[in-house]
């Protein structure tokens, strides 16, 4: 268990305290003012959230190495989320996600899962110059459940994918999600042999790593938001 220190006397230094209240006084769980929390309690929780769906998929490869290097982190949790376990169907939802009346269970399923998590890691291909479309429909299905989260992109095709990445941001934008600058961006040319066995070049670990530095700060920072204003989830 790692400590986290919660401050209530902010306005001293961390040098006049120890000298004020002595350090074995306040490192002392018992007699010390500082909250010792586990840290778990505080880890931002970010899906890596698999994107495409089709028997064969590059996605799989890709979305397992993104978790594979995440996971040597420890500023956050990692979990993969491959929506071809929800088993979604096309949008079967009478009422908008917006107002949050959900009817059947592939729907809740999926809910409970998204609602578990600070941020996102969306990893996706780029079909016909967009967004797959099992990926958006994935998305469609909820609304609260992504506001005032985050998100960072890894993509993939010919050119990098950068035209689905480029839709999915105006998609973020009406589900209030902030989406960060950084993304990786890998080519079937260069990063895929035969455009199928996945062999990234190394600097996309630096670029990864930078999403998700990106990712974290920003997830962090919403937070307060999540938990003191739900009503700013509200759709107009
Ligand atoms: C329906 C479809 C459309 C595609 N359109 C594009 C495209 O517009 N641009 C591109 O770079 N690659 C395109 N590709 C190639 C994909 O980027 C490549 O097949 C990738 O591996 C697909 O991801 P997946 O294997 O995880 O499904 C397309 C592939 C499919 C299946």
């Amino acid at each position: 268990m790692q400590a986290v220190w919660g401050f209530s006397h902010r306005k001293e230094s961390i040098g006049g305290l120890v000298d004020y209240y002595g350090m074995e006084a306040l490192l002392n769980p018992k007699t010390s003012f500082i909250n010792f929390t586990d840290a778990s309690e505080h880890m931002l929780k970010v899906a890596i959230i698999l994107g495409s769906t089709r028997p064969g998929r590059n996605g799989e490869a890709v979305a397992r190495w993104v978790y594979d290097l995440s996971r040597k982190r420890n500023d956050a949790e990692f979990e993969l989320v491959d929506i071809k376990d929800f088993d979604l169907p096309i949008l079967d939802e009478p009422v908008p996600p917006s107002m949050g009346q959900y009817t059947k269970e592939h729907t809740k399923k999926w809910s409970a899962k998204i609602a578990s998590f600070d941020a996102f890691v969306f990893v996706t291909p780029e079909y016909n110059h967009g967004i797959p479309g099992a990926l958006k429909n994935a998305i469609d299905f909820l609304y609260r459940e992504w506001n005032n989260k985050v998100a960072g992109f890894v993509s993939y095709g010919s050119a990098g994918g950068v035209r689905s990445v480029e839709q999915l941001r105006l998609v973020m934008a009406e589900l209030q999600i902030a989406d960060v600058r950084a993304q990786v961006q890998l080519s079937l040319f260069t990063d895929f042999e035969n455009f199928s066995a996945f062999k990234p070049a190394a600097f996309h670990e630096k670029s990864l790593n930078t999403m998700l530095d990106q990712v974290i700060g920003w997830g962090s920072a919403l937070k307060s938001l999540r938990i003191e204003r739900p009503e700013y989830s509200m759709a107009a």
